[in-house]
Order: C-alpha cells, then structure tokens, then sequence
C-alpha cells in the first residue's frame, strides 16, 4: 500500500525540517566507513525532496552540517565538504528542471570557496523557481543564529536607529536566517536521537516533533509519508483549549 494515498492533501505542513542523522550507524551496520553513510544519504535526500514535489510540502529545510560538525576527524569534514560540492554540482539541473529553487541558511562564509561558489551557483540559478524552495543548514547552529541576530539589533540600538521597545518577536524573525521562511510545523529526526542538537530553535517553538529509529539512508518516501501522517493525526492546540479548537 502506498502510504501517499492515506495523506489529507486539504492538511499538508508548508514547510517541514529534518535533522538526517544515522549515516554513519547506517554506514557500520553496512560494513562500510561514515562516507559511504552520508553518500547514501544524498539518495535519500533526492527522494525527500521530489516527495516533497509530490505532496504539496513548500519548504524543506534539510539540516546537513552543524557548527558542532566542524569537530569531526579531519578526513571527516573534507569529506562531508567534497560531496556537498559534488552533489550539488551534479543535481542542480535536476532541481532546477524540478521547479525546486534552492537556499541556505547558516555560516556559509566558513565553507570552503569551493562550496560557496557551489552554492552560490545553484542559488542563483533557481532563484525564480516555485515548486519546493530546499533550504540546506550548513554550518549552521541556532545559538549562532540568534547570537547574529542579537548583535544586529544591538548595533541599530547603538546607532540610535531603534528603540529597545519596538524590539519585537517579529523583529528577531527577521533577523534571522530563516526570515523569507514560515516557521516549520514539523521537524523530523532520524535515527532514534531524540533532541534537538542546536537546530532551529526559535523557529520550532511550537512544531510538531516526529522521532523515528529508522536511519537516514533508510528514510525514503514511505517513511517521510509515514511522518506526514503522524503530524495529520494530531491537534495543535496553541494554547487553547481542545473544545475551542472543534467548535472552529
Ligand atoms: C548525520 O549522520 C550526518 C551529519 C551529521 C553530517 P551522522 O554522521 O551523524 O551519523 P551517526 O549519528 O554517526 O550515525
Ligand atoms: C545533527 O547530527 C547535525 C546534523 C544532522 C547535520 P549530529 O549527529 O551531529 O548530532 P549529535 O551531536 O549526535 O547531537
Ligand atoms: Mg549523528
């Protein structure tokens, strides 16, 4: 049975966040070393985003590397570093003839230039695209995100261009990386870790989280229906009331 025909299409999450963790347990369990992990992921992550086309999903945020990731082995991190160049060089016409528009989120200026001429290339060249926008968190952290953010709007106090009282929620949003994007309703996390590891933390305030053992090569579209699923079946209350949400 194919788990996409019991999805309500009238209940589609705009934007979904996945922590792909488990490459390198996935990799083990294959015999194999990490790399092999995370090169297998990429098929899992080509999956996700074309599920994504399928069902309606607008915005996917794929966390790929953390600030904390640069504290892996050497050989590690070059590697990680040579297949996000890699992939995406070989599947930006893909997403492009998709309709998928691409963009970034995190400290990009610490990425190798090649990376960045990578990425800058393929942002670029789907800039006008609408079917799915993929947002990649590369060395990206939450706690560094708000601490720019922090920053930014200290220095416009400090300049006398704001007030401390027109500081608003609002205005850390747009502070922040993510402030084209709507706030994700769902975050998924492979691999049975169940926390949150610095992503997204303003911005997951009130999503629905969704944990599940199954590694990330092993995360492919029924698994990710599976989530969609999940999330349909539960009742966002936003603090109110369950009553005041049925009588709605
Ligand atoms: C997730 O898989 C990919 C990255 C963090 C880059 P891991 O590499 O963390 O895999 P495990 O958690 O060691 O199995
Ligand atoms: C989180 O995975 C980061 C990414 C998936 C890119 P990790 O495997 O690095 O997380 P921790 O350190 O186990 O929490
Ligand atoms: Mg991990």
């Amino acid at each position: 049975m194919d788990l996409r025909d019991s999805i309500d299409k009238n209940n589609i999450p705009k934007h979904i966040a996945i922590i792909m963790d488990g490459n390198g347990r996935w990799a083990k369990q294959h015999g194999e070393d990490r790399i092999f992990g995370h090169h297998e992921g990429v098929n899992s992550v080509r999956e996700i985003v074309e599920a994504c086309g399928e069902v309606g999903v607008k915005y996917l945020t794929l966390y790929a590397f953390s600030t904390e990731n640069w504290n892996r082995p050497k050989e590690e991190v070059d590697a990680l570093m040579e297949l996000l160049v890699s992939t995406i060089s070989l599947e930006a016409q893909n997403l492009h003839k998709k309709g998928v528009r691409m963009q970034v989120i995190g400290d990009t200026a610490s990425l190798p230039a090649s990376c960045q001429k990578e990425l800058q290339e393929s942002i670029d060249l789907t800039a006008n695209n609408t079917t799915v926008t993929l947002i990649l968190a590369l060395s990206y952290s939450s706690k560094w995100e708000i601490t720019e953010a922090v920053k930014k709007i200290a220095a416009q106090v400090e300049k006398g261009e704001l007030k401390i009282n027109e500081i608003t929620s609002r205005l850390l949003d747009e502070n922040m990386n993510t402030k084209d994007f709507p706030d994700p309703e769902l975050m998924i996390r492979t691999s049975g870790e169940n926390r949150i590891s610095n992503f997204l933390l303003w911005q997951l305030a009130y999503a629905e989280f969704y944990f599940t053992e199954v590694l990330w090569p092993d995360f492919r579209k029924q698994e990710f229906y599976k989530a969609i699923i999940s999330y349909q079946n539960r009742e966002r209350r936003f603090g109110k009331t369950s009553e005041q949400i049925s009588n709605n």
